[in-house]
């Protein structure tokens, strides 16, 4: 059993939890997720990690509540525990094992669509502690939607806000933002890493490719045993078959077909909302 030591409502049906997980902690970098089973009928729920404390054992993740699975997660409070946490699991970001002073070179650009803002949080940290600074469009559909905005801007290099509907910073989609940082503000970038849900990280590969800026994006497929056995987090990048579990989660966005991904990742709907039907009653 793994202790919820913290406990913070970030926006409607979005929240953070410090889990005590020392083992985790210790070797947990940025790129990696767990999976965590809410009690004995929960579900594995695959989710990135947000932010990590080597010395106190802890570690963030960040939830969206939407369908059963998350629900359980969302009623735990500060004290309660959960039932499993496994991980770190996947592959750390590539730059983890690059030369500092080389990375401090590259014009580094982090998309961060919505709840996939939090993932995006301990890879721009983990660069600024090592004097890299990277820039940031967070995009997210209204302004109460905003998450993390504090913790981001202390680390990034500039911050980017944008919202669908406009309340909040840029009037527009993380793309309009990327066409207009470089296409209209001069801003020039060696690698992009988008962080968001699948569409959105295929319409910012769609876009960085025309802009000739390679692109690294973080797939969030279906996943079950996280370690390569069941196959479901397949996906295709470059014509191979990957496991977005322990290849991945990062791949090269330009190699990626998105469409696939995503046709692949809706493929339960139907049993999601039965389910989740059924966990309201
Ligand atoms: P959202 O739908 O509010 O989208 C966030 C932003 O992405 C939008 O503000 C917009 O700027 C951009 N976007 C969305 N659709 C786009 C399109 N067609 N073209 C260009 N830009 C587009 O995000 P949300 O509701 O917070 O997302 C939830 C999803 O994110 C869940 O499905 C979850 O699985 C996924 N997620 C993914 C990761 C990951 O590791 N990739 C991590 C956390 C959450
Ligand atoms: Fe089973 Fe990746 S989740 S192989």
């Amino acid at each position: 059993m793994y202790k919820i030591v913290e406990k913070e409502i970030l926006a409607p049906n979005i929240f953070s939890m410090d889990i005590l997980a020392p083992r985790v902690a210790s070797s947990a970098n940025p790129g990696q997720f767990v999976i965590v089973i809410a009690d004995e009928t929960g579900e594995r729920v695959p989710l990135t990690i947000c932010d990590y404390d080597k010395e106190k054992g802890t570690v963030q993740i960040v939830v969206q509540s939407m369908g059963s699975s998350t629900k359980k997660l969302a009623v735990l409070e500060k004290g309660d525990y959960v039932k499993d946490f496994v991980g770190p699991l996947g592959v750390p970001s590539e730059y983890v094992n690059e030369d500092i002073e080389d990375l401090k070179k590259k014009r580094i650009l982090f998309v961060a669509g919505g709840v996939g803002t939090a993932p995006v949080y301990p890879q721009v940290k983990w660069l600024h502690e090592r004097g890299v600074e990277a820039d940031v469009i967070m995009g997210a559909k209204t302004k109460d939607l905003v998450i993390l905005e504090d913790k981001l801007r202390s680390v990034a290099g500039n911050l980017y806000v944008a919202t669908d509907d406009g309340s909040y910073g840029f009037h527009g989609l993380v793309t309009n933002y990327i066409e207009e940082l470089v296409n209209n503000q001069g801003k020039e970038y060696d690698v992009c890493i988008a962080i968001g849900p699948m569409i959105m990280m295929k319409f910012v590969a769609l876009t960085t490719k025309k802009l000739n800026i390679p692109t690294i994006v973080s797939l969030n497929p279906i996943m079950v045993d996280g370690t390569g056995m069941c196959g479901a987090c397949r996906v295709t990048v470059g014509n191979e078959t990957k496991f977005a579990c322990v290849h991945g989660p990062e791949f090269d966005g330009h190699l990626v077909d998105f469409d696939e991904a995503l046709k692949r990742q809706g493929q339960y709907k139907t049993e999601e909302i039965k389910k989740d039907e059924a966990y309201k009653c």
